[in-house]
């Protein structure tokens, strides 16, 4: 075996003999590699010159795109984070270690290490992998675990990093395996989960009472909708949630947002949702434990993503500026379905012939939402750019519709628009339901920040936008300007959900809860104003001009500042933060 070869070797080699952590981040990088990757580098190392970075770029590669890993969700975790969380979860050289897709063993080795530590001699630790080549290369029981969990005895420690498989790609058979399980425990699986969530909530059925359970989970476990009842689970089966956030210097290589959850039944002077700094974890020091409780106002665990500082700013000002709800004002509801935007929504071309009783004027999307207002000279303007406009709006039997009309719909039948699935379920199928015009328009996908439009000109929308109706429509006005304020904002951040590129989606439900100010007279004098600088998008001199009116006299400039670097904050993670890839 060449000298390269050998060195690409060696830590896999140290990694199954459970010897020393890697200290350089390259080796690190060397230990991520499967053996079959190792092996097809070190051929490539023999006959390719520049060997460091063919190395470099395909472990890269393979932790970016490889196919093998998106279907085995195997997102491996480097040996330092490893044995932080084992030398806390493992507290007694008796204890029982069970990781469930041990992988390539990092958590078994850091484990034994640990029991080795605490003096035991015959280190109890089990590792469960469905790879055959993996299992094999690291001693682990070769098995799908969810099978194997059913015949499983109970265990004092679960350590791991459960396999991150998007649920299009959750293998039938596991699953129903998985989802028979989580019933069992009195669970409502869903088949949007991906695989780690009924993961996390099976290895809590293995533990003993007095178990602990220390795992990485994707960021996930934090806000989407399908985790809301396992996070509520994990509250009641554990004294102490503890939730770290990693720097991104810490999981590299990895395009997934990871938390690091540390659970225990501890009868420690602190318990519930408790945050700790990554350097604090690894360095095992947890008096630095902050309390973390959610806001009532929002079911998800977005407020991890605050300093404990941060939140406590928050939970002193929040009830008092006792800001009711969107919903307390009015409604938010989703934009028409059309069933094919491209038949349905016409520019004025394409709409000249129909007559103007079949037609409504609708906004086809964000794009031709400038200000936070909407009146007729934007909609000249979509016009003139030929940009779609009006909503074919027919319910009549075809026979009593004009001839245009019918050639039209004739057209789209040799499209076969007719078969697409919104228009199938519904008779006649050129019948667009729900269509009515509404007070106002949110956003509901925005790439800088969210925002509610008033429309001057009375109008619905697609479904690319939300549409709002007012309890008192004379109030609407007040209303868009109001939301363009720092705590709208920041409960928006907490409460929406991002994408890859950064972009924030705000749900009718998740917007229907976001606290508003008072729809005060002040609000009349600013409003052309902020209008004209979110059309020049100087987003944040607009939302000063709020802050000023909305922000009560009580609040120091002090505080309103810390608020901003708050929202600037959420707003920047949004957008540079890795995301999901598969
Ligand atoms: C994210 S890796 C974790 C590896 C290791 N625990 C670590 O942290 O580095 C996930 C592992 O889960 C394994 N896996 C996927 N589905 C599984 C299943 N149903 N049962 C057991 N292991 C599974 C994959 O083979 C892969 O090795």
């Amino acid at each position: 075996m060449s000298r390269t070869a050998k060195r690409l070797i060696r830590p896999l080699n140290n990694l199954r003999s459970g010897a020393a952590y890697p200290a350089s981040r390259k080796q690190v990088r060397e230990d991520v590699l499967n053996e079959e990757e190792q092996l097809y580098l070190i051929g490539k190392a023999r006959t390719m010159p520049g060997t460091a970075n063919e190395l470099q770029s395909a472990s890269n590669r393979y932790h970016q795109n490889g196919a093998a890993e998106k279907v085995l969700g195997a997102v491996y975790t480097p040996p330092r984070v490893a044995a932080a969380l084992t030398r806390w979860a493992v507290r007694s050289a008796s204890d029982k270690v069970l990781d469930p897709s041990s992988g390539e063993g990092v958590f078994m080795s850091a484990a034994r290490t640990r029991l080795a530590d605490l003096g035991a001699r015959r280190p109890q630790c089990v590792g469960v992998d469905v790879h055959a080549q993996t299992a094999a290369a690291t001693g682990a029981v070769c098995e799908d675990f969810f099978s194997w969990v059913r015949s499983a005895p109970k265990f004092d420690v679960v350590v791991g990093n459960p396999p991150f498989i998007r649920s299009h790609l959750f293998p039938e058979g596991s699953r129903r395996l998985a989802f028979g399980e989580m019933v069992r425990m009195g669970l409502k699986p869903s088949r949007l989960m991906s695989t780690w969530a009924p993961f996390l909530a099976v290895c809590c059925s293995v533990l003993v009472p007095t178990g602990r359970l220390a795992m990485v989970i994707p960021e996930e476990l934090l806000h989407v909708g399908y985790a809301q009842e396992l996070r509520e689970f994990l509250v009641r089966r554990f004294r102490r949630v503890i939730v770290c956030l990693p720097s991104h210097e810490i999981f590299q290589e990895v395009q997934q947002a990871v938390v690091l959850l540390l659970c225990d039944n501890e009868n420690a002077a602190e318990s519930g949702i408790l945050s700790i700094e990554y350097p604090a974890l690894e360095e095992g020091d947890f008096d630095d434990l902050t309390p973390a409780e959610p806001w009532a106002w929002n079911p998800k665990w977005t407020h991890l993503f605050l300093t404990a500082q941060e939140r406590r700013l928050v939970n002193q000002w929040w009830p008092r500026l006792d800001w009711r709800p969107f919903r307390a004002y009015g409604r938010v509801e989703v934009g028409v379905v059309t069933g094919d935007n491209d038949f349905f929504v016409l520019d004025e071309d394409q709409a000249g012939a129909f007559g103007e009783k079949h037609l409504m004027p609708i906004v086809g999307g964000a794009k031709d939402l400038r200000g936070i207002t909407f009146g007729a000279n934007d909609f000249r303007r979509v016009l003139s750019e030929k940009r779609p406009a009006f909503l074919l709006r027919l319910d009549a039997p075809v026979d009593q519709l004009p001839k245009p009309i019918r050639a039209y719909l004739e057209l789209g039948e040799q499209r076969n628009v007719h078969i697409r699935y919104k228009c199938r379920i519904r008779d006649p199928w050129y019948a667009v339901p729900s269509a009515w015009e509404s007070d106002a328009l949110l956003l509901r996908q925005s790439g800088e920040m969210p925002r509610l439009v008033h429309l001057a000109k009375k109008c619905t929308a697609t479904d690319t936008v939300h549409r709002v109706t007012w309890d008192r429509p004379s109030l609407g006005k007040r209303h868009s300007v109001s939301f363009m304020n720092t705590w709208t904002l920041m409960a928006s951040e907490l409460t929406g959900r991002s994408y890859g590129g950064g972009v924030l989606e705000l749900m009718p439900s998740e917007a229907n809860r976001l606290p508003l100010p008072e729809p005060s007279a002040a609000l009349d004098d600013i409003f052309e104003a902020v209008d004209e600088r979110v059309r020049s998008r100087n987003f944040y001199d607009a939302l000063a001009l709020v802050d000023e009116v909305v922000m009560p006299g009580w609040m120091s400039r002090g505080a309103r500042q810390s608020a901003e670097n708050i929202l600037a904050k959420l707003i920047k993670r949004r957008k540079t933060r890795y995301h999901a890839n598969h």
